[in-house]
Order: C-alpha cells, then sequence, then structure tokens
C-alpha cells in the first residue's frame, strides 16, 4: 500500500482554515500532526481550521501562544497545540512532558516540530507549508508511520478539491 502523500494548494487564509477544518474532521484521539514551514507559512491559520473541524468552541481561540509553548483546548476531543518557536534546545522540549501528550487522550498540532523531529512518535501526520506567491501557499501532507487505510482514504478524499495540479 503506498503511503498518503498529498500536494495541496490554497490561495487564501481561508482556504488554509478550511483544510485543516477538513483534516480536524478526521483526527481521532492519539493523533499527531507535525507542521513545518517558515514564519508565515500558515501554520496557525491551519490549526486554527483543525480546531474548527475537532468542534473547539470559537470562544476558546486559537493563536500563536507567544509565551505559553502548550496550549489544550476542549473540543470533541482534546487539542493540544503545541508551539515550538522559542525553543532553543531539545532539552527544553523534554521538560515539556511531550510523552504524556502524544499518549495521552488527545490529538496534538505541533507548530516547528522540525525541532523535535527525533522525538516525534512513529506514527504521525508531517505537513509542510511553503509560500508560493503573497497569498499562495503549497501544502505538502505525508503520512510517517502507518494509518489505517480507511482514514488514508477518507483524507485522501476529503481533501482532493485541494490537491495541486
Ligand atoms: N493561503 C494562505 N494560507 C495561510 N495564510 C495565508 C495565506 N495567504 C496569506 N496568508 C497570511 O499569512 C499569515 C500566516 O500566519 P500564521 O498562520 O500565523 O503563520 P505561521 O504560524 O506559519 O507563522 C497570516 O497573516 C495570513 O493572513
Ligand atoms: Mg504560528
Amino acid at each position: 500500500m503506498q503511503p498518503l502523500r498529498l500536494i495541496l494548494s490554497t490561495n487564501t487564509p481561508d482556504e488554509t482554515i478550511e483544510v485543516g477544518r477538513r483534516l480536524g474532521r478526521l483526527l481521532a484521539a492519539g493523533d499527531v500532526v507535525a507542521l513545518v514551514g517558515d514564519l508565515g507559512a500558515g501554520k496557525t491559520c491551519l490549526v486554527k481550521g483543525i480546531a474548527q473541524g475537532l468542534d473547539v468552541p470559537e470562544s476558546s481561540y486559537v493563536r500563536s501562544p507567544t509565551f505559553v509553548i502548550l496550549n489544550t483546548y476542549a473540543g470533541r476531543c482534546d487539542l493540544n497545540h503545541l508551539d515550538l518557536y522559542r525553543i532553543q534546545s531539545p532539552r527544553e522540549i523534554e521538560d515539556l512532558g511531550t510523552r504524556e501528550v502524544f499518549y495521552g487522550e488527545g490529538v496534538t498540532v505541533i507548530e516547528w516540530a522540525d525541532k523535535m523531529e527525533d522525538l516525534l512518535p512513529e506514527d504521525h501526520l508531517r505537513i509542510s507549508l511553503d509560500f508560493r506567491n503573497e497569498t499562495g501557499r503549497v501544502i505538502a501532507l505525508e503520512e510517517i508511520g502507518a494509518l489505517p487505510p480507511d482514514r488514508r482514504e477518507a483524507l485522501r478524499s476529503a481533501l482532493a478539491g485541494f490537491a495541486e495540479g
């Protein structure tokens, strides 16, 4: 079976939120989503959509936690939002207790996940965001490890509308 690899493109922040929302609807407790991409690429925007897809109420808004590295929002299941922007060393990441976070009851989404590459669980989704132009973004979604085949197909069809090409 071919691992899932989707190349998507969006032309507005709202489209990126919609990609996140569709993804969020298909996530379940224990899932880990690793986001990589430069500042302003749209990682937080995508997390906002994921929160909507997980039925996190709009009132507990998702923003880039500037000083808080881990935020947990209650939705259909918990959403753990990690933002490692300010992390300097892998040691600081270990201190965050990510093991409990990853193997807990929630969905975990990590901005700047490349800073903890070696600490990520074996199975996760890796999403990279790149600039195409001012408001165009290329979003590559890749399965690392193994997803159940039915989820792989559900993701493929839910995101087909944003597929590149
Ligand atoms: N297609 C797009 N997708 C996501 N963000 C976009 C897009 N086009 C423009 N933007 C803008 O880029 C910025 C992305 O910011 P943010 O999501 O905080 O990025 P990051 O978390 O990766 O640093 C926002 O100001 C947003 O309005
Ligand atoms: Mg951000």
